[in-house]
């Protein structure tokens, strides 16, 4: 039988289906393919099975949210019960109380939730919170640092050293943003104290919120350093702006999220990914000082904010068994394993001088296509050749039946064992053994984020 990247295949007849209605054949450019995607048919815990049958071990977890794998039976039990019940309703139901008290009891700082149904809604609702709480129009954020898809979070995703300016000038990501957005994102280097307090200190009067991520995945997944962090609040209290955390990723990495592993105290939180359980979910938490933003209780509250699908009882039920699953011990185990994988993964690229390394925290991992020490987006950067190179380590995993993203990302579930760790390692030493010599192959497609 045909598999992918056949021309017979089942993911090329799909493909060709998907160009007549779907512009450029998908709706998600991450996990594009040369020389077409493969399609999934299903999931069972850390291996995802394509339309051919072809089973790999999946690194991608829908890019960081699956945190048990794929149909854990607990969740899908639960969910099921709750689909027969009803799907979605105007009133509000238990599922939502129990998600936002099971979310709240990780961490001081998660007091209240606002739920909506994606992280970059949640992005966009915790910098609305802002401006509303302070009066001022503008936002801080680091160059390269992934929010999602609203215009002020793009600002500078993806700036190039044609573009970037020696201090980080604020560049749209798509064609067509308004002039007025760019002036009100003003761009800090990530990891450099000295030079966002002096940044943010020439426009404080007008700043409402710093936006600030522990671990960026454009910038190699790295933790944050604790001066940044600390200087990031500090600077936050001293011009009376909020200190906003993105945990769509991170929040992972402890019990508690980022902000517990770390000492982080941020004033909003931004949540989404793992704690809707596999559904489509994103939330801003706060403590009830600030989230009386959103309480319509005394008329119409500084930022109304609802959505037909927010909290829907689908979405809670698997976020709330999700989390009830995911104790501190199932974490500090993908963390291990995160450890186990980044370690033999280096040794790796040691023995065959691949010339790359291999980077993250926790339960993430990213390959990088230099060996450049990485603080922040500029060290991080790929040129032509160095992204050719992770995307060229990609494709080769994928044939030796391993997903991970197109820019070398990795994320692991609680699915996953040694064996499955150990396994990419192997295939990843057969692939960069091979690679030893020959030139990079033809990968051309510029990708956006998930
Ligand atoms: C750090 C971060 N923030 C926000 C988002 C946006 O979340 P969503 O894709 O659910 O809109 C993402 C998505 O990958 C993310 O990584």
């Amino acid at each position: 039988m045909p598999t992918w990247p056949s021309e017979h295949c089942a993911s090329k007849a799909l493909y060709d289906r998907a160009l007549r209605v779907l512009p450029g054949g998908i709706t998600r450019i991450q996990p594009w393919q040369d020389p077409f995607p493969v399609y999934a048919s299903h999931g069972e815990g850390a291996y995802v099975v394509d339309v051919d049958g072809t089973r790999r071990v999946d690194f991608l977890n829908n890019f960081a949210s699956l945190i048990h794998g794929h149909a854990p039976r607990l969740v899908v039990e639960a969910v099921q019960n709750r689909v027969a019940r009803g799907t979605a309703f105007t009133l509000p139901t238990r599922e939502e109380v129990d998600l936002a008290e099971a979310i709240s009891s990780r961490a001081e700082r998660l007091e209240q939730l606002r739920f909506s149904n994606s992280g970059s809604e949640a992005v966009m609702c915790a910098i609305k919170a802002a401006r509303a709480l302070t009066g001022r129009p503008a936002i801080v954020k680091c160059e390269g640092a992934y929010h999602g898809s609203y215009d002020f979070a793009e600002v500078s995703l993806d700036s190039t050293p044609s573009d970037w300016g020696a201090v980080p000038a604020s560049i749209g990501y798509s064609k067509g943003v308004p002039r007025g957005v760019l002036a009100d994102v003003i761009v800090v280097p990530f990891n450099d104290p000295a030079a966002a307090e002096r940044i943010i200190h020439a426009e404080r009067e007008r700043i409402a919120a710093i936006l600030i991520d522990a671990s960026p995945s454009y910038i190699g997944l790295i933790a944050i350093s604790p001066e940044f962090a600390a200087t990031a609040r500090r600077l936050a209290d001293e011009i009376g702006a909020l200190l906003i955390l993105d945990e769509v990723i991170s929040f992972r990495v402890h019990h508690g999220g980022a902000q517990t592993l770390l000492g982080i105290r941020p004033d909003l939180t931004v949540l989404g990914k793992i704690i809707g359980g596999g559904f489509p979910v994103g939330a801003v938490a706060g403590p009830a000082e600030y989230m009386k933003v959103f309480d319509h209780r005394k008329g119409k509250p500084l930022l109304p904010w609802s959505g037909t699908f927010t909290a829907n009882p689908v979405t809670m039920t698997a976020g709330k068994v999700t989390l009830d699953l995911l104790d501190a011990e199932a974490i500090a185990r993908i963390n291990e394993l995160g450890t186990r994988l980044r370690r033999d993964i280096a040794k790796v690229f040691e023995e065959y001088a691949w010339p790359g390394q291999v980077t993250g925290f926790a339960s993430m991992f990213r390959f990088l296509g230099h060996r450049r020490p990485v603080t922040d987006y500029r060290s991080c950067y790929h040129d032509k050749t160095e992204s050719l190179r992770v995307e060229g380590l990609q494709a080769a995993l994928l044939r030796e039946g391993f997903h991970i993203s197109a820019k070398g990302m990795g994320f692991l579930s609680t699915a996953m064992g040694e064996s499955e760790i150990d396994a990419l390692v192997q295939a990843t030493a057969r692939v960069v053994s091979r690679a030893a010599s020959p030139s990079p192959p033809d990968a051309t497609t510029r990708r956006p984020n998930s």
